[in-house]
């Protein structure tokens, strides 16, 4: 899209006038940062989305670099002045002696941070997708919000915004389904297979809202179970209520074809998705868009 909105039309990118200041919005909140700082945040964090080729991780670097520096200032002003927000509250956790070094304080704020809000982004703009792709599965959503958990579980099955987990290291020689690993060994269990089983969901291609996806891994699964799971259900679940109630027409402007995506393994993510909102804007979408 040439322009952040087109005043004629009614189009924003959806992705930086919705999918990415709520999930901001909701994690700064929580961790106490300030409102005026979101834009950098939304700058960073995109920019750790953004790694692609082989030197794709040195172009994080300044990001990570300033991210680390604020953070640091940010426990400095905690300490000093304690709010009641989790930031405050790791603080003081580090404070009362040796349970949480600085660098675990900065870690865990920094994964919270990029964790619970990135990969909310793009289960927004790929849920959307994936409701204005199947248009009879929208319609049945609109006319019963109280779907909304099942819908929100099948999204997150059939667009598994996070592809694959992290590494895993096989701690003894162990036969899984006739296939031998030994001590070492390195996995990525990959989600997005786990998720198109046939023998877990039948017809896994077809997207459909009253299924039972339940058992979807689009959170991981074990120990390291995705921590926010709640929290990025429960924004999905009032984002798409609250954007198709507002906006019911609204529509890609772009033939799909001509979506972009990063080219990275672990995440789907598309770089722009600019839409038609059809419809005098509301305050929902950060910026005011007025259709002549
Ligand atoms: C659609 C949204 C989200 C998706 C798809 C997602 C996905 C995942 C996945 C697949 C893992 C497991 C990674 C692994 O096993 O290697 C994970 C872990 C984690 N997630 Fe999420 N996540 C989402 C939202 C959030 C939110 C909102 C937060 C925080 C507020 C969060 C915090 C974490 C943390 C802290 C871990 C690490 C848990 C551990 O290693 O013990 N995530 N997430």
């Amino acid at each position: 899209m040439a322009s952040a909105t087109d005043k004629r039309t009614g189009e924003i990118d959806f992705l930086r006038h919705f999918a990415r200041p709520l999930p901001l919005a909701v994690i700064t909140e929580l961790l106490g940062l300030p409102e005026e700082d979101r834009e950098k945040f939304a700058r960073w964090a995109s920019s750790f989305t953004s790694i692609e080729g082989t030197f794709g991780l040195l172009k994080i670097l300044p990001g990570v670099r300033k991210l680390t520096g604020y953070l640091k200032e940010r426990f400095e002003i905690c300490r000093q002045h304690p709010e009641p927000d989790m930031i405050s509250a790791l603080v003081a956790a580090e404070q009362e002696g040796e349970r949480l070094s600085e660098d675990e304080l900065l870690a865990t704020v920094f994964l919270l941070l990029i964790a619970g809000h990135e990969t909310t982004v793009h289960l927004l703009s790929l849920g959307l997708l994936t409701l204005l792709q199947h248009p009879e599965q929208k319609t049945a959503l609109m006319a019963d919000w109280s779907k909304s958990r099942p819908a929100v579980d099948e999204i997150l099955r059939q667009a598994t915004p996070i592809q694959m987990t992290k590494p895993r290291y096989v701690a003894r020689d162990i036969e899984i389904c006739g296939h031998p690993f030994f001590r070492g060994d390195v996995i990525v269990p990959l989600l997005a297979a786990a998720n198109s089983d046939p023998k877990a969901f039948s017809e896994p291609e077809e997207f459909r809202i009253d299924r039972d996806s339940r058992k979807h891994v689009a959170f991981g699964s074990g120990p390291h179970v995705c921590l926010g799971l709640k929290l990025a259900r429960v924004e999905a679940e009032i984002a798409f209520e609250q954007l198709l109630t507002t906006y019911p027409n609204l529509e890609l402007a772009i033939p799909e074809k001509h979506l972009q995506w990063y080219e990275r393994p672990g995440a789907r993510a598309m770089k722009e998705m600019p839409i038609r909102l059809n419809q005098v804007a509301h305050p929902l979408i950060k910026e005011q868009v007025h259709v002549a």
